[in-house]
């Protein structure tokens, strides 16, 4: 019996205490039915009065005590019928809804009410993969490269894009195509453009391939995917680069691949390996220029590799991601034009050639593992845009692919030369630079050894940030070293970092020198 007494003056009391919260500001240009409307709202929302029983104040005591017109309660309250805040019941009175509107839309309750989080069970798969970041840091790309001039490494020149040409052949191709361009596609990638490249890869990359062999993908790391999970079984060896491409280790553990780091040396990976170690199922490499150290892999090498490869049935993954960008020499043909024994999967991808943007590239399979890597891609994620594959395809064939590629090399070329020039002037008594044939990244390493966290603050401080060398290593314990990326900038915002990067470090130095004197 007390409980019956009790419970509708609580209700009663609820309400009222809530709305002596509203604070009504005739000075603001917001008119006062919509403050009224909008802090009523809010305390309904706050969830304590969604039992459906918590009863309004009459409009006309709301009035009096708000010091405002009934008419002006009555349009605030009106609203919030309207948007089913509120419920009448003839004869008594006025009632929150028993399901407020936000039930439905987004749950807007305290903070505090919320059950705790429990941290997710994770799988091995994840915890596997190496990198430490978590949270906001966690979606800066690859490149961890934000706005601005930070000499970060291998981002290309995307303003240089023709971008307008390419919304010219896109259009073109969806006026001619349309509705099939909106339908799932072939696994394998869209014909004309395997033609295209596997065209292009004949001619210039001395590939020996034809369109059937040519999958398209989704960029590099999906060639890398694919490849590991068809080749090889979880725990499982592959050879990698070391130091190499941070992406390849990523990728290789999330397909549970077992990863031997090899070292280079200056004709390439050293595939001298100590009777204990197991052999590899698959090595990736990066022959053209090796990623980041800039080796191009030695004929001698390429054939020791290959042979090795044979010899002990294994593949070698071809990671040929910028070799159109050499700067000194002709073109070196791809290893995949070598191989008479079908043991290279070779992989390209436009993100340097075009942009990194478009997520596209491709495989030329070895003819026994055609069927194999189609089937993973058709159970991964299908295929790439049909739209971009068909105006990549047009791209090509209408000859823009080459002219860019052509455009671009003068004006890498014309960077790298005004970088390392004015890298040297301004920086060579700290640095030494290697520079490498081709690429767009080039290794700085230090005179001094102990400059390095020094110099490693410093970059970081004021936004010039090439990744220290040991970033990319796994086991290699190489001098330390930054590299530097000089493609995406116009020669006075290089000319600005390395001066901005020159004065840090020398103010830094004074400092230092004056912090001495003065002990
Ligand atoms: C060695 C290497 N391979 C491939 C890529 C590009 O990969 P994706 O096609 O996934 O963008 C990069 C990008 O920096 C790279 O350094």
């Amino acid at each position: 019996m007390p409980n019956r007494k009790s419970r509708p003056q609580k209700r009663r009391r609820r309400s009222i205490i809530a709305f002596e919260m509203i604070r009504l500001d005739r000075t603001a240009t917001e008119p006062l039915h919509e403050q009224l409307y909008r802090q009523i709202r809010d305390e309904l929302k706050s969830g304590r009065f969604s039992d459906g029983s918590s009863r309004l104040p009459s409009s006309r005591t709301l009035a009096t005590d708000r010091g405002v017109s009934r008419s002006t309660v009555r349009l605030a309250l009106s609203k919030l019928h309207a948007e089913g805040y509120l419920r009448s019941q003839p004869g008594s009175g006025t009632f929150v809804a028993n399901l407020l509107p936000e039930t439905f839309l987004t749950a807007d309750q305290p903070k505090t009410d919320q059950p705790v989080q429990r941290l997710a069970r994770i799988s091995d798969r994840v915890r596997a993969i190496p990198d430490a970041r978590v949270g906001n840091q966690f979606d800066l790309g690859a490149t961890g490269a934000g706005p601005g001039v930070s000499l970060v490494a291998s981002i290309p020149a995307v303003d240089e894009f023709p971008i307008a040409v390419w919304e010219r052949l896109r259009a073109q191709v969806l006026a001619k195509k349309g509705v099939n361009l909106l339908r799932y596609s072939s696994n394998r990638g869209d014909v004309d453009l395997r033609k295209a490249i596997a065209a292009y890869l004949c001619d210039f990359r001395a590939a020996h391939c034809y369109p059937d062999q040519i999958i398209v993908v989704a960029g590099m790391q999906q060639a890398m995917l694919i490849s590991a999970m068809a080749v090889l079984n979880p725990s499982e060896v592959a050879w990698i680069e070391d130091p190499c491409y941070q992406q390849t280790r990523r990728v290789l553990s999330l397909a549970g691949v077992k990863i031997i780091p090899k070292p280079i040396d200056n004709q390439g990976i050293v595939i001298a390996r100590s009777p204990k170690e197991p052999l590899p199922r698959m090595i990736y490499v990066t022959p053209s220029h090796q990623f980041p150290l800039g080796v191009t892999m030695t004929f001698q090498r390429r054939t020791a590799l290959l042979d090795f490869a044979r010899a002990h049935n294994a593949f070698v993954f071809e990671d040929d991601y910028d070799a159109e960008f050499r700067f000194v020499g002709p073109p070196l043909p791809s290893l995949q034009g070598m191989d008479n024994a079908s043991r290279v999967i070779y992989a390209g991808t436009v993100s340097k050639i075009l942009c990194p943007g478009l997520r596209l590239g491709y495989i030329v399979a070895p003819e026994q593992l055609i069927d194999s890597f189609v089937k993973i891609r058709s159970a991964m994620d299908q295929h790439s845009s049909p739209i971009d594959q068909a105006t990549l395809a047009r791209f090509i064939t209408e000859g823009f692919f080459l002219s860019h590629i052509k455009r671009m090399r003068k004006i890498y070329a014309e960077r790298r030369d005004f970088f390392i020039k004015q890298f040297n002037e301004l920086l060579g008594d700290r640095f030494t630079l290697q520079v490498p044939e081709a690429g767009l990244n080039i290794v700085a390493w230090l005179k001094r050894e102990e400059d390095f966290p020094m110099i490693k603050r410093i970059t970081s401080d004021i936004g010039v940030r090439p990744p220290a060398l040991s970033f990319f290593c796994i086991q290699a314990k190489l001098k330390p070293a930054f590299v530097f990326g000089f493609a995406a900038w116009t020669p006075t915002q290089i000319r600005e970092s390395l001066a901005k990067l020159a004065s840090a470090l020398s103010n830094r130095a004074k400092d230092l020198n004056h912090g001495r004197q003065s002990r």
